[in-house]
């Protein structure tokens, strides 16, 4: 079968029985173990590079973007506010009235609309004008259960998940696109001047009083309603942690801003890689993204990536045996045709003859012949880069968690520390979940451990955002 062409339907003469995948399934399970000295490794890498990050920029590979949050909500907010949520291939816009301290939440109401392929890839206008009309019409719905006061302006949290060089809590230039967007002219640009241009050409009068990255967000927001909360980080798509910092451990931050004892840092762990258990499919898929060498702790954790590389590594193994029958699947050929949740889908198959497996297989890969055993190999390969995801993440939140401690002896460990989780990735993949959390404890121990809760924030970065925008409200004072 050696010399079958991915994507070519031809059938292979002399094909090898399925058991020809199993070395494959062998070696891949050996490159992605990550056992506890790795996972130690990554932990400890990942703390140095944080200190290094804090130190200067571009002194390690973590970028550490201070968020210029210096005031987390306190639950005294009140009033209507807006929210604007951009950082997958969904946008929300969301609207909150808050209540102050008895009432907190008084009502919400959001809309989601799904982003065009060609305005992933388009210029910086097409983007922010699609956003504004999206916007624009989700204020015109609001109902009279939501009240601005008179004279004042509606005011939005905008939650833009990107690496934005944060210059104000209202203003930040983009450094890069991440997670599979490439619109262009809009790198070196502050984002929220190109919301306000693109809400003017609408006629839109709104104000951005916050702009954040979606773990701040999620860090507001869980914090809103426990603030034992020190730490977010978001699964999804994408992937990146923040957390509650020191300002006088921040060498970089050289204007402090005076009387402020903590803020928000923006980890951008995505881009981290030192001492990653990676593979040929990992090196593979990274040499033929749109970002080559970049965000590879992202590649290889969150949940765009997944099911990419689970299929490149069914295209190797049907390349050399009959794992789908005599003939190559055509559309196993298609990158990205597999996704995380069609693993997921599988993984939860406990049933003997693995149904669900095979009419996923039928349906997403075309392979119409995929035997019980071939079902399983699947199974399997999946669950091993599931597995090092999960194991690598829970390393990332021990190395976090970690440099907070040696920071600061007892900040952690020495009392109830909150972990605010989010991210479909988290939240819809059990044994993803699992994973990460045994990695936590095995690297943490069962007496650290025990002070850390894992706790799953739902909406907390659109909420959270809308909530930044009431605690930095321009109008605050006035009224
Ligand atoms: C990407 C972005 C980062 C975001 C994360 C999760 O890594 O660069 O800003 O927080 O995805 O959405």
């Amino acid at each position: 079968r050696r010399g079958c062409r991915a994507g070519s339907a031809v059938r292979c003469s002399a094909a090898a029985p399925t058991s020809a995948a199993a070395p494959i399934l062998a070696d891949l399970r050996l490159q992605c173990a990550a056992p506890l000295p790795v996972l130690r490794r990554v932990a400890d890498a990942m703390a140095a590079d944080m200190r290094a990050g804090l130190a200067a920029d571009g002194a390690g590979e973590l970028k550490m973007i201070p968020s210029h949050v210096y005031s987390l909500p306190t639950g005294n907010e009140t009033g209507l506010f807006y929210a604007l949520d951009l950082g997958g291939t969904n946008f929300r816009v969301l609207r909150v009235q808050l209540g102050g301290k008895d009432k907190r939440v008084v009502d919400t109401e959001f809309e989601q609309v799904s982003i065009p392929k060609e305005i992933m890839r388009g210029t910086t206008e097409e983007l922010f004008d699609f956003i504004a009309m999206g916007l624009s019409r989700f204020v015109a719905t609001e109902s009279d259960k939501f009240h601005l006061p008179q004279g004042r302006k509606r005011e939005i949290g905008f939650t833009f998940s990107f690496p934005v060089k944060q210059t104000s809590i209202d203003s930040g230039i983009l450094i890069k696109w991440t997670k599979g967007f490439a619109v262009s002219g809009t790198a070196g640009k502050d984002v929220v001047a190109c919301l306000n241009a693109a809400m003017e050409r609408q006629g839109l009068d709104m104000r951005v009083s916050a702009l954040v990255n979606d773990t701040v967000g999620t860090l507001a927001g869980a914090h809103y309603w426990d603030d034992d909360t020190m730490v977010a980080v978001i699964l999804g798509t994408g992937t990146n942690a923040c957390y509650i910092e020191q300002t006088e451990t921040i060498p970089k931050l050289q204007h402090l801003v005076l009387g402020t004892r903590n803020t928000i840092i923006n980890t951008e762990w995505g881009a981290f890689s030192d001492g990653l258990p990676l593979t040929e499919f990992d090196r593979e898929m990274d040499g033929e993204s749109i970002n080559p060498g970049e965000q590879i702790f992202e590649k290889t954790i969150s949940g765009m990536y997944l099911g990419e590389i689970v299929r490149r590594v069914l295209v190797k193994m049907a390349q050399v045996s009959d794992l789908f029958g005599h003939s190559f699947p055509k559309k196993l050929a298609e990158p990205f045709v597999l996704r995380t949740p069609h693993l997921c889908a599988m993984q939860q198959d406990n049933s003997d003859n693995l149904g669900e497996v095979e009419s996923i297989l039928n349906d997403i890969i075309g392979a119409s012949q995929a035997s019980l055993e071939a079902r399983k190999t699947v199974i399997q390969v999946s669950d091993s880069i599931i597995r090092r995801g999960g194991r690598l993440a829970g390393a990332g939140i021990a190395g976090i968690l970690e440099k907070m401690e040696n920071e600061s002896k007892g900040q952690i460990f020495g009392r109830r520390t909150v972990v605010a989780m989010d991210g479909g990735l988290y939240e819809n993949y059990p044994q993803y979940r699992e994973y990460m959390k045994e990695a936590v404890v095995e690297l943490l121990g069962p007496e650290q451990s025990k002070h850390i809760a894992i706790e799953h924030t739902k909406d907390g970065s659109g909420i959270g955002a809308a909530l930044l925008a009431a605690a930095n409200s321009k109008y605050a004072a006035q009224f």
